[in-house]
């Protein structure tokens, strides 16, 4: 088959390289990287061009396509995939909502009773301001719309609140998105994410991986895309596992199914376990990146058939099986990252570190240029090993990146640190 992955992250990397290994497939990545064109052949195109995207896929005789970031789903590109005949991976625009709109997302939990946060939505800064200084703080402030995952402000003390506001909705820092705002009580919880793949009807778990969002060990340091992951999760235990797929998913699921809208893809569900119990603090339509990294390597059953099966509808035929094995990754980031960083660094190391069994380097923020490998990114690679146990895995996963090196990298040490087995 023809496999188009559509994206050029270390997620869209893993997927290509899981796809690559599956059969005879040819794999393609636009824009790509150039681990994907290790493996596959990029495409000189990027995710907002939706129509060209589809003149490729046509013209090519694509069989497959695998939309992996946010932006091109809130655009519609899987309906214009669709609308022309073309097979695809991933929630047409009317149910990617639940990740490009706070507000419809927390609407559509209201009216289904699904656990979340107490709210109110505000379409003016005035009213807003009202709200926040009868509710007092710790309070959380959202830009409805998509803000490239910094439109949501936890704010410690009353005018912390009131400048978020102005921010948003005076300023307009985050354009169009901040036109309608969600503020939200702020809870206090241990945050988790699970994740399951959906035909828009059976919902089927993916084995749960846990994400580092701080940018430096214990936690500390401002928030990043991820800086590491390790799945399985201990944490995670199967009742914690039914109660989200009882309380949340379902409901969701059948709710916007209730209202014409078939979500099929993946549903990311951000979590909060409250003194309450379980809250959604967000919805993503799209597989967590770094958390594919480690869950490519550990899926035992071809990615391929789960993915075409939840996109015809069958996903009820299918048995998702993974490996006992467990997997972590540590990503290399660029000095300074996620403030200001430098591109273009030469990177050395790469297929050393790949020498040792069960080591994969995943591409994020990379380029080639006259036969080098250089940075191109804040997230730069992400160095994934898989071993019999979380321990195993990660030892091997800081041996290779002790292999790898660019100028002013840096990565978090305490990467599954804490877990024992
Ligand atoms: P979101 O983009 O909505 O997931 O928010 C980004 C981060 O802000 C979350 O991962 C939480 O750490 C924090 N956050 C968001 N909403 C709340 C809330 N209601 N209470 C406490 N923390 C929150
Ligand atoms: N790792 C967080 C995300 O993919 O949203």
């Amino acid at each position: 088959m023809k496999v188009l992955v559509v994206g050029g992250g270390g997620r869209e990397h893993a997927l290509a390289w899981r796809i690559a290994q599956e059969g005879d497939h040819r794999v393609y990545g636009a824009p790509g990287n150039p681990g994907i064109a290790r493996i596959g052949q990029n495409v000189d195109l990027t995710v907002d061009r939706i129509g060209e995207m589809a003149d490729f896929a046509r013209e090519q005789g694509i069989d497959f396509t695998i939309v992996g970031p946010e932006a091109p789903l809130i655009d519609g590109m899987v309906d214009e995939f669709i609308a022309r005949g073309l097979k695809v991976f991933g929630p047409k625009r009317a149910a990617a909502r639940i990740e490009g709109s706070k507000v419809f997302a927390k609407n559509l939990m209201r009216r289904h009773k699904i656990p979340t946060a107490d709210f109110d939505i505000f379409d003016n800064a005035a009213d807003a301001r009202t709200y926040i200084e009868k509710k007092g703080a710790p309070i959380v402030v959202k830009a409805d719309g998509a803000a490239a995952g910094k439109g949501a402000i936890v704010c410690q003390d009353v005018p912390a609140a009131l400048d978020a506001v102005e921010r948003i909705m005076e300023e307009r820092v985050f354009g169009s998105a901040g036109d309608r705002l969600v503020v939200e009580e702020f809870m206090v919880g241990q945050e988790m994410s699970l994740l399951f793949f959906t035909d828009g009807e059976t919902v089927v778990p993916l084995e749960p991986a846990r994400d580092y969002k701080a940018a430096r060990d214990g936690d500390e340091g401002p928030n990043t895309g991820g800086m590491g992951c390790y799945s399985p999760v201990p944490l995670v235990d199967d009742s914690l596992r039914n109660e989200t797929m009882d309380r949340i998913v379902k409901p969701t699921i059948q709710g916007l199914l209730g209202e014409g809208i078939r979500f099929r893809g993946i549903l990311y569900v951000g979590l909060m376990l409250t003194n309450k119990g379980l809250q959604v603090l967000e919805f993503n339509a799209r597989f967590g990146d770094p958390e594919t990294q480690v869950q490519m390597p550990r899926l035992d059953t071809p990615l391929i058939e789960i993915l075409q099966a939840c996109s015809s509808g069958r996903l009820h035929e299918i048995d998702v099986r993974w490996k006992t094995d467990a997997a972590v990754c540590v990503v290399m980031a660029s000095g300074g990252y996620p403030g200001r960083y430098e591109r273009g660094k030469v990177i050395t190391g790469v297929q050393d570190a790949e020498a040792d069994e069960g080591v994969v380097v995943f591409h994020a923020g990379t380029k080639m240029d006259n036969g080098n490998l250089l940075s191109d990114g804040g997230r730069v690679l992400g160095v994934t090993a898989a071993g019999p146990k979380v321990a195993d895995a990660r030892d091997k996963a800081y041996q290779a990146t002790a292999r790898i090196h660019f100028e002013g990298s840096h990565s978090r040490k305490d990467i599954a640190a804490a877990v024992s087995n």
